[in-house]
């Protein structure tokens, strides 16, 4: 088994949908190893946070608490290049991320972290509006709590960060976001402005349930040396940097 996952790890990463699709549907039959997703998480804490929890700016996602299926769709989908991600994209190369034994761990590890009980919201001020606007466009997808669906890989939306549900939103109605659902672009292109604000503020301020949350101030134990001072502001390239992994 180990022998022909790392002969995949090469062969099924050229490009393309049909790249993706094949990771995907090998690491949903695979059996996850939470040890080994801990190892391969000291990949992602440097930008996502070693709680996964991301930041309030929208730059980086929260991840903790996604549904497996989701964070492995995403992963192939990044590595193939069905998503643009500059970013990360170096990071899920098979020589860094591994193969697909690597990423069904590391999504089982994801799907496992408590989530940010303080995520970032909108204004709060067109909360009904976003509510109605959920109810008529999302919730069959979705769900009534922004909870996804692990056997349809739909994204658990709810306590994600306001800024970064927008800016996600842009990029899947513009087109920007290839491996957007297209039901769900057409869905969502005659929303206006004040309609994209809403809708996102209501789905921010949906509560993960109790069991998925963490307590307010927690740090993953995992990562105990870890700094979680704030990011410095020298630019480098041109750009902040991440602070540098411990491991
Ligand atoms: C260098 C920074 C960086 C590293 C390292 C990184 N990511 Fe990311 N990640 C990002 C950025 C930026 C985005 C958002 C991209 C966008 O806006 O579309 C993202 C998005 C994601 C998403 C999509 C989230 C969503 O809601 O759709 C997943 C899943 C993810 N990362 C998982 C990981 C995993 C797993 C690792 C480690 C193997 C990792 N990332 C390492 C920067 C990083
Ligand atoms: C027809 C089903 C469908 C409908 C309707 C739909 N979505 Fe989606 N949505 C999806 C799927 C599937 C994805 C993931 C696409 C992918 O990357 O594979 C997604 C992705 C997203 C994302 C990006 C999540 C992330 O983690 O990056 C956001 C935000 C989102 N949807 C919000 C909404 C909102 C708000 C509505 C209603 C206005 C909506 N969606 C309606 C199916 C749907």
């Amino acid at each position: 088994m180990a022998c022909a996952l790392a002969l995949t790890g090469g062969t099924l990463l050229a490009s393309g949908h049909e790249d993706a699709a094949g990771e995907l549907d090998a690491a949903l039959h695979l059996t996850p190893n939470l040890d080994n997703g801990r190892k391969v998480f000291q990949l992602c804490n440097v930008c996502h946070t070693p709680e996964g929890w991301g930041n309030e700016s929208g730059m980086y996602p929260q991840i903790a608490g996604q549904l497996a299926s989701v964070t492995v769709k995403q992963l192939a989908d990044i590595r193939a290049r069905n998503r643009d991600n500059p970013t990360m994209r170096p990071f899920t190369s098979p020589q860094q991320l591994g193969g697909v034994q690597e990423i069904a761990d590391v999504a089982a590890y994801i799907a496992a972290l408590p989530m940010n009980p303080s995520n970032g919201v909108g204004a709060g001020n067109d909360l009904a509006h976003g509510e109605q606007l959920y109810k008529d466009n999302c919730v069959d997808c979705h769900g009534d709590r922004g909870q996804g669906d692990e056997k349809d890989h739909i994204p658990l939306i709810q306590g994600q960060h306001y800024r970064y549900l927008v800016r996600q939103f842009d990029m899947i109605r513009s087109g920007q976001r290839r491996n957007a659902d297209p039901k769900m672009a057409k869905q969502i292109r005659r929303f206006s402005p004040r309609d994209v604000a809403a809708v996102m503020d209501y789905v921010s301020r949906l509560k993960p349930p109790a069991d998925k949350l963490a307590e307010p101030g927690w740090q993953n134990p995992d990562f105990p040396k870890y700094s979680r001072k704030p990011m410095p502001h020298t630019p480098i390239y041109g750009r902040p940097q991440p602070p540098r992994p411990q491991r």
